[in-house]
């Protein structure tokens, strides 16, 4: 798939109904940049302006668990899926804007390849309405995003322009339980896609060896590659999501954690630059040992 920057203004334009038809006519009427106080509680006052596009590596994803053997790959994943679209923000989400599977009823073949829950004690819709209460209904704020349905759309569109699997692979970068391959090398392929603000995540696994994980994309609210913003929301130290869910957008019981109680989630780190690290190929049968 040859998409890149040239597909977010059309994207834009898709998925807002009422925006004009020309370039610039959409960009000024800009709706994504509104927002709507009315609706606003007020310490959910809208005042973020990028976001984290997060997709995983499900053969890293299986490893990044405590319990490696409630890792579930369905029969038909074989590429990266999405983790979540989260705003950096400060306050909390608004947990008062439930979800109900009837919601993204039309969207849930789509979900359920591209966004699958991969953890064999939660459904998948567990897991969509999870992202939707811990980060969607703070992204409803803004008017491109305000539905369950347009913001789970909006995470499908994403994650067709960015195939993170198929640049790697005509990079000649696959998974291989022998290749290892050096962030730089990785960073290279993927800057023109998505930018030079994203963080390329691994764990290490039970050998402590560094495994590929995730990438996370930067976001501008109207969905431009990147995104410069220093203020209050997401520069420096205090950065990412901010108190009100821990250390990282991931932070938090995001899908890694499993339900309930139980060991903290697995952290995904920046893939140190000087170490190499494994792209763990997919098996299906025992994801949790792509190689023996
Ligand atoms: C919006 O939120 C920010 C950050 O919490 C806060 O400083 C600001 O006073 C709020 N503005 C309004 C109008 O509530
Ligand atoms: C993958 O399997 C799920 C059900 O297990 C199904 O809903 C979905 O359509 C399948 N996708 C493909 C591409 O075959
Ligand atoms: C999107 O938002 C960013 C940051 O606010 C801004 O610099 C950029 O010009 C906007 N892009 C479009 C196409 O409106």
């Amino acid at each position: 798939m040859e998409m890149f920057f040239s597909a977010l203004p059309l994207l834009a334009f898709l998925l807002l109904p009422g925006v004009s038809a020309t370039p610039g006519g959409l960009w000024e009427d800009n709706k994504y940049g509104r927002h709507s106080s009315e609706v606003l509680h007020p310490e959910h006052n809208c005042s973020w302006t990028c976001m984290l596009f997060t997709l995983q590596w499900p053969g890293g994803f299986c490893q990044s668990l405590y319990k490696k053997t409630q890792c579930r790959i369905p029969q038909n994943i074989s590429s990266w899926t999405i983790h979540g679209l989260w705003p950096l923000r400060t306050q909390r989400c608004c947990s008062c804007w439930p979800m109900f599977p009837s919601d993204v009823q039309e969207l849930e073949e789509e979900l359920e390849e591209y966004w699958p829950s991969l953890l064999k004690t939660k459904p998948c819709s567990h897991f969509w309405k999870e992202e939707w209460i811990k980060h969607g209904s703070c992204a409803a704020c803004v008017e491109g995003f305000n539905s369950p349905l347009k913001y789970f759309q909006i995470c499908l569109k994403l994650r067709h322009q960015f195939d993170i699997y198929g640049l790697l692979r005509d990079a000649g970068i696959t998974p291989s339980c022998e290749r290892l391959y050096k962030v730089a090398e990785v960073q290279k392929v993927l800057v023109p896609h998505v930018g030079d603000k994203h963080e390329i995540q691994c764990v290490k696994d039970e050998q402590d060896r560094q495994v590929l994980f995730q990438v996370k994309v930067r976001l501008s609210r109207n969905l431009t590659i990147g995104c410069d913003h220093h203020g209050d929301t997401n520069g420096g130290p205090a950065a990412g999501p901010g108190p009100a869910s821990g250390p990282g957008p991931a932070a938090g019981p995001d899908p890694a954690a499993g339900p309930g109680p139980g060991p903290p989630p697995p952290p995904g780190h920046p893939c140190p630059p000087d170490t190499p690290f494994f792209y763990l190929p997919i098996k299906h049968e025992e994801p949790w040992r792509p190689c023996g």
